[in-house]
């Protein structure tokens, strides 16, 4: 039975005969010993594995053990008398299961960059940062459904391929089932394309259920190719019956607290090396954010800001245009320095589902931007009047007959209620300080490229 590197560091039981697998990561010899670091990763540290001439394959194999080799050890658990490290495994045997030729494994000690890490994805999470990224990404996602269950929360498996666009946007992939002479369209009766976003359904649960949420990947066929968007990404989308803006604003602030808290409670050393290593002042941050109340601006408030900023934008600012990510940064970073929920969006550039405040002019939207990412969070309360969703759904050139499920909701038992979806990768970018989306995600696809 192996034992794992992060139990073996937290428990330090010296004096156990153990067995760990992993993977070497540098080899030391010093006059007849040799020094080997093996991760497994299960945490950042690798074990110290001190081996000698008494293994009968320490000439013809440990001696000669290079980067990147799976191992099997076994020995006893020892005190450390270096420093570095509480305890080192004395091995009395040292397996060799799959060799790395040292003349061609890409991942020599040198710091790589990102860029070139993206080129072998296979390869990097084998690299610190990556393998960071990896456990806390797990911890994250584990750390979501704790909140939500954690409140009565029911999780809901919307469905991946869909016949609803509910953003609106024309940005969903189409499906087809790719049979040579089969009528593109017609394996569901009508063309259907991935998912842009799992609301939609997760409201139908809602209107039965309560307080729902989904946590599933979703597709978006845009040409954006920047450092905050992929084709493929993951979305946390709650759903909450007898419930307004305000409630939603607070769920969404309670949520991120909880899961800032949570990673930097329990994956510390991950942590450390992302505030030394990738983003100075992390940790700082990420406290402040957990320790303030959010901003919290309309979008017209917003507008006015922006208008008497001494600076410059690319972008133009006029009430109606939809807020670009350098006036959502300049707010958050530089007017406010913290969490910004932004409100109540003109309803001409926000989606057919958002509720439509009085006067008629704007919608009961809600962004949450946060320092060094922009949008992190964008949510609604949802339209729940009949008559209202179905004049907005004709201006928006809808097909009312395709969505009649949709509607009837409004028709049996509406209720007011509200969500928002919390982009999974944009929050593990502002965790780890990671400065382009394509580290955060394992595979990332972006225009252009899915490699594997
Ligand atoms: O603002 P969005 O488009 O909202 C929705 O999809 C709503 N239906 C959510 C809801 O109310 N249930 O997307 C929500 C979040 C964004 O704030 C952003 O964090 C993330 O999803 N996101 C992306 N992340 C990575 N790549 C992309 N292309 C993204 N597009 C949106
Ligand atoms: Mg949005």
């Amino acid at each position: 039975m192996k034992t794992r590197i992060k139990n073996i560091l937290q428990e330090k039981g010296t004096g156990q005969r153990l067995t760990i697998t992993g993977w070497v990561r540098t080899r030391r010899d010093t006059g007849g010993f040799s020094f080997i670091e093996v991760g497994d990763g299960s945490c950042l540290a690798n074990l110290q594995v001190i081996a000698d001439s008494r293994l009968t394959n320490y000439d013809s194999e440990v001696k000669h053990l290079s980067t990147g080799t799976s191992v099997i050890v076994e020995g006893e658990l020892k005190e450390s008398p270096a420093k570095g490290q509480a305890v080192e495994i004395h091995a009395d045997r040292i397996e060799i299961v799959g060799h790395a030729d040292p003349e061609t494994y890409p991942l020599q000690k040198k710091r790589h960059s990102f860029e070139f890490l993206r080129e072998i994805s296979h390869l990097r999470p084998r690299t610190n940062a990556l393998g960071a990224v990896g456990r806390v990404r797990s911890r994250l996602s584990y750390a979501v459904h704790q909140f939500f269950q954690g409140r009565g929360f029911i999780q809901v498996h919307t469905p991946i391929i869909t016949t609803s666009d509910c953003e609106g946007a024309g940005e969903m992939f189409q499906v087809s089932s790719g049979k040579p002479g089969a009528k593109e369209d017609h394996f569901f009766g009508r063309a259907a394309g991935l998912t842009v976003s799992g609301q939609l359904q997760a409201e139908v649960y809602a209107l039965a259920l309560g307080d729902v949420y989904t946590f599933g990947p979703t597709f978006r066929a845009e040409k954006s190719n920047t450092s905050r968007h992929l084709a493929e990404f993951w979305m946390i989308e709650p759903e909450m019956a007898f419930c307004d803006l305000k409630g939603n604003m607070q769920i969404a602030e309670e949520m991120l607290k909880y899961l800032l808290t949570d990673v930097m409670t329990n994956c510390p050393e991950d942590m450390e090396l992302f505030d030394k290593f990738i983003e100075k002042g992390l940790l700082k941050k990420l406290q402040d954010v957990v320790d303030q109340e959010f901003a919290h601006i309309t979008y017209t408030e917003a507008v006015d800001r922006l208008k008497s900023a001494k600076k410059t934008f690319e972008f133009p600012v006029e009430w109606g245009l939809d807020l670009q990510s350098e006036h959502e940064r300049y707010l958050t970073e530089e007017v406010f320095k913290r969490p910004l929920t932004v409100t109540d969006y003109p309803a001409a550039i926000k989606p057919f589902y958002m509720r439509v405040n009085e006067g008629g002019k704007t919608v009961a939207a809600m962004d949450i931007l946060v320092p060094g990412i922009g949008e992190i969070v964008g949510g609604s309360q949802r339209e729940e009047r009949y008559d209202v969703l179905v004049s907005r759904m004709e201006q928006a050139g809808i097909n009312l007959a395709d969505y009649q499920w949709y509607l009837d909701l409004r028709l049996y038992g509406s209720v007011p209620h509200a969500g928002f979806g919390l982009g999974f990768e944009r929050l593990i970018q502002f965790v780890t300080g990671m400065a382009n989306i394509r580290e955060v995600i394992p595979f990332p696809r972006t225009p252009g490229s899915a490699p594997c």
